[in-house]
């Protein structure tokens, strides 16, 4: 996990989606999205099931390709990207697909392993650096378990450590805390926000849980004293800003209804956003 903010050199955004568009016989789920997640920023996608918000992941990968438009991601064009030249950017993006994903029939330290044993890493660098990530998500005892013998919430750390065994600049995470009660909720939201403030991820992060948003707006990881700190209202500024911003982004029929910070968010008059907020 070294290294994984300082290898952001590049000064513009680190998503950018232009006027993408994406339709199929059934229909178009995009008419024309635009939006930007600079370096460090957290951009929480929320919007109704069956808004796009699993698409813009995929987009985001490129594990999918739009009917128009353009996608930028780490400065690179992918929307118009070879399979080849995808497999390679891939490596510096994580996914953390919804319901986790692992496979059932392989140990926790395999499901993370999975990536570099298919980049044909060496076995004998293999096993640190899974075990650093497991430590992250302190659950390096769980190594040799299958995923059926861990809790939802711990299933959906190792998903987690998954996403991050290639030290990625940029995490995806597809509706992270679903069917998680509030403490194990809670506890993911921690990982994420420790992800940020520790390493300097950016993130695109889906879900339909306005609290989650709003945790990771208003809370900061302190890597000295270990803790999850809420950000003064004023003051504190330094520490926010070196945690990156948290903005919202709100889809609604095919298109981007809202993109703001949280305080607009919560103050907004909007009565489509405020079914959000109660
Ligand atoms: N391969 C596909 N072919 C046709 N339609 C699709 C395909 N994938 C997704 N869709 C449609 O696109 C729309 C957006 O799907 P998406 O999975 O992105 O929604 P979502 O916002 O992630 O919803 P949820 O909150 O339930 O996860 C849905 O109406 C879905 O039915
Ligand atoms: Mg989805």
């Amino acid at each position: 996990m070294s290294g994984t903010a300082t290898a952001l050199s590049d000064s513009g955004p680190a998503i950018q989606f232009e006027d993408v568009r994406l339709g199929f016989s059934e229909g178009d789920v995009f008419r024309g999205v635009s939006f930007q997640v600079q370096p460090r920023e957290t951009m929480i996608l929320l919007g109704e099931t069956g808004t796009g918000k699993t698409l813009t992941l995929k987009l985001a990968a490129g594990l999918l390709s739009p009917s128009a438009g353009v996608i930028h991601v780490l400065g690179k064009e992918i929307s118009s990207m070879r399979e080849a030249e995808l497999l390679d950017f891939r490596r510096k993006i994580g996914f953390v697909f919804q319901e986790g994903a692992l496979f059932d029939s392989m140990t926790v330290g395999d499901n993370v392993a999975y990536r570099l044993r298919e980049e044909r890493v060496p076995e004998e660098e293999i096993e640190p650096q899974v075990r650093e990530v497991l430590r992250f998500i302190e659950l390096e005892d769980t190594i040799e378990l299958l995923p059926s013998e861990l809790s939802g919430g711990m299933r959906r750390r190792v998903s987690i450590a998954r996403a991050l065994i290639s030290q990625p600049q940029v995490v995806l995470y597809d509706s992270p805390t679903a069917g998680l009660d509030p403490v194990t909720s809670q506890t993911i939201i921690t990982l994420i926000l420790r992800l940020r403030d520790v390493y300097g991820v950016t993130a695109l992060l889906a879900t339909q849980r306005l609290q989650d948003g709003f945790a990771l707006a208003n809370f900061h990881y302190d890597p000295q004293t270990k803790r999850v700190i809420r950000n003064a209202r004023n003051g504190n500024a330094a520490a926010a800003a070196k945690a990156g911003q948290t903005r919202f982004l709100v889809y609604r029929d095919g298109g981007v209804y809202f993109e703001g910070g949280p305080e607009e968010l919560e103050n907004s008059k909007d009565p489509y956003l405020q079914r959000f907020l109660v």
